[in-house]
């Protein structure tokens, strides 16, 4: 019987630290996406103020994967994703293409794109790894480069350095993608 308490009671104290530490995960992850997200729009802006989006498109093809770089610290690994995407290296995986069908369907549904976010713990290949994403709306600052009209400066560019370039012709509000953001768990333990 003692035992079996004692069982019991670990039991739901490793239930309950798990469920501690995948909070204290999703904060990390929650900040780290926010913080890319306002440092590359920081970027854009600036690019856009002093070149235009032509000039733009240059700083946000360096921009993006240099600051997802630098934001990848700690074994944390940060970036973006999307159904219809500009560069082919941000293609998502089997869960981000789940993940981002089932946000096109609550934002359909009526769902704030604020309050759209997922997260899973994989383990494959001896690796566990805890995952976030968060949904990426388009709003007006995106529409020079991924509207329904884009000047023919900007699409020229873009037909150049992005051949297979699917990412236009959104409307603002619409599911432009997400951040994906993701944790390799030493030892699959949540700390
Ligand atoms: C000046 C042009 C420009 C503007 C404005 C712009 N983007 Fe982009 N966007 C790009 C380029 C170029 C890429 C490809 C970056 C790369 O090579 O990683 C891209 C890629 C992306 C991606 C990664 C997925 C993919 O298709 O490769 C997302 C998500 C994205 N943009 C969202 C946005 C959002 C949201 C806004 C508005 C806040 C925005 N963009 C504004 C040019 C722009």
């Amino acid at each position: 019987m003692r035992s079996i308490i004692i069982a019991i009671a670990l039991l739901l104290f490793s239930t309950f630290s798990i469920a501690v530490n995948t909070i204290q995960l999703e904060e990390i992850a929650k900040n780290l996406a926010s913080q890319l997200g306002m440092q590359l729009k920081a970027r854009l802006k600036t690019a856009i103020e002093a070149g235009g989006p032509s000039n733009a498109i240059a700083a946000c093809n360096v921009a993006a994967p240099q600051i997802a770089e630098e934001l990848s610290t700690s074994g944390w690994k940060v970036g973006r994703t999307s159904l219809k995407l500009r560069n082919p290296g941000n293609s998502p995986d089997e869960w981000e293409r789940a993940t981002l069908l089932a946000f096109e369907q609550q934002l359909t549904a009526g769902a704030p794109a604020a309050n759209l976010q997922n997260s899973t713990i994989e383990s494959s290949d001896g690796i566990t790894r805890y995952r976030f994403m968060k949904a990426i709306p388009i709003d007006s600052v995106c529409m020079a480069c991924h509207g329904e009209t884009i000047a023919e400066d900007v699409q020229s560019i873009l037909a150049e350095k992005y051949p297979l370039d699917a990412a236009t012709g959104y409307k603002p509000g619409e599911l432009r993608g997400a951040f994906t953001i993701s944790k390799i768990l030493e030892n699959g333990k949540l700390d």
